[in-house]
């Protein structure tokens, strides 16, 4: 892409492979090198382009300036992994702060918050985010910060983010939302009013199972630089293999969420028949108690189902465990299909009580659907349940 090209203007998929990529002033390379390096020549002290890999490095900036772009944002700041978004992001706070977060969000940033940030004097009271009742009398109170994940990580609740910004904005109350599940190719909080929007890249930005990053959009200019100055000041920094890989994912964004996204609706709505299913958690699905809310505020509703079998314990772990070509495995948004059992892995780390207060119970199953044939899938599902 030229460099007076205005990305803004381009459609997302062009956006995807484009934007922030320009030929490499030095050699013409199309594709940005991997710059392995931790230090930087000056040319007189404090003279210099980049002085230090944690605070700067050429590779951070194409990718941020695509990672923004994806997100129908103004600026991006690189980080380590989503949970080191997450603590950037907490960097904007002080003791004696409170945070609202919601009844059911993903148990890494549970336990970030409760055993972390807490010890350092913030305090996060968790909310039914539906009630906007009960949202709007937290909201009185004036808390420092709206934290919202949606789709929730693993029961797929939608929360109206409209609404929610709407609400917050009546408050001054500033607001975020963990876009992961949702990706950017299906929805985009910013352009819905919501102030800062937090991904883990290692799952659809990455792509392929192969980082571990993060990132933080957003179109406040003094979030942006705060986000920048924790990254240094914390260590959050990604390192170049990786940023090079997540740029590399972006291009194919779109193709591979269009394929999750129709593989995820194909599994919910064969699983929604199966005599052995209670119950199938799909935003996609009209059986979805929030699918309305979906329609209106995604562009597409992603590869992640949750499922409720109607199998006792040790039937349900022999069932994920006995798939031959979707993998058993904790995480989400990649090429290859995952399955997992939140209550003793991904959210193992939210006490059991309040897991169970918050309706995730020990029998959901939680899968990813990556971009396998559709056929091999549903085989894949349908033969491991006739043992059952
Ligand atoms: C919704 C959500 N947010 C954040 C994270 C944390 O991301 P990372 O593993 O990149 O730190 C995860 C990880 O599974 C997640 O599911």
């Amino acid at each position: 892409m030229k460099r007076d090209t205005d990305a803004s203007e381009l459609g997302y998929a062009t956006k995807a492979v484009h934007a922030g990529q320009r030929p490499n002033q030095i050699t013409g390379a199309v594709v940005e090198p991997i710059y392995q390096c931790s230090v930087y020549a000056q040319e007189f002290p404090g003279k210099f382009k980049y002085d230090y890999g944690r605070s700067m490095n050429p590779n951070y900036y194409p990718l941020e300036e695509a990672l923004a772009a994806i997100e129908l944002g103004k600026f991006a700041t690189v980080l380590s992994s989503g949970v080191g978004a997450m603590t950037a992001l907490m960097f904007l706070f002080k003791a004696g702060d409170r945070v609202i977060i919601p009844t059911d969000l993903y148990g890494g940033t549970y336990r970030l918050f409760k055993q972390v940030f807490e010890k350092y004097g913030l305090q996060y009271t968790q909310i039914d985010l539906s009630d906007l009742n009960a949202v709007e009398d937290a909201l009185r109170t004036k808390p420092a910060l709206l934290y919202i994940e949606s789709p929730t990580n693993p029961l797929l609740t939608v929360y109206d983010l409209k609404a929610l910004a709407n609400l917050a904005g009546k408050y001054q109350v500033l607001t975020a939302v963990d876009n992961t599940f949702a990706s950017p190719y299906c929805q985009n909080p910013l352009t819905l009013g919501i102030d800062i929007v937090l991904h883990s890249c290692s799952k659809y930005i990455g792509g392929h199972s192969d980082i571990v990053g993060g990132a933080i959009m957003t179109n406040h200019a003094d979030v942006r630089e705060k986000m920048d100055f924790a990254r240094k000041a914390m260590g959050l920094h990604a390192d170049p293999m990786t940023m090079f890989l997540m740029r590399r994912g972006i291009k194919t964004l779109p193709l591979r969420v269009e394929k999750q996204q129709k593989n995820a609706m194909a599994l919910a709505t064969f699983l929604e028949k199966h005599p052995k299913v209670e119950r199938v958690l799909y935003p996609g699905l009209p059986s979805h108690p929030q699918h309305e809310i979906a329609k209106r505020q995604m562009k597409g509703f992603a590869g992640m189902i949750s499922v409720y079998f109607k199998l006792g314990h040790e039937e349900t772990m022999k069932l994920i465990s006995s798939f031959d070509i979707i993998t058993l495995a904790e995480s989400l948004g990649a090429v290859e299909s995952l399955v997992e059992h939140p209550a003793s892995m991904t959210h193992q780390k939210i006490p059991a009580e309040v897991r169970r207060k918050n309706g995730l119970s020990d029998g959901l199953v939680r899968f990813s659907m990556g971009i396998e044939d559709e056929r091999d899938l549903i085989n894949d599902v349908s033969k491991a349940l006739e043992k059952f």
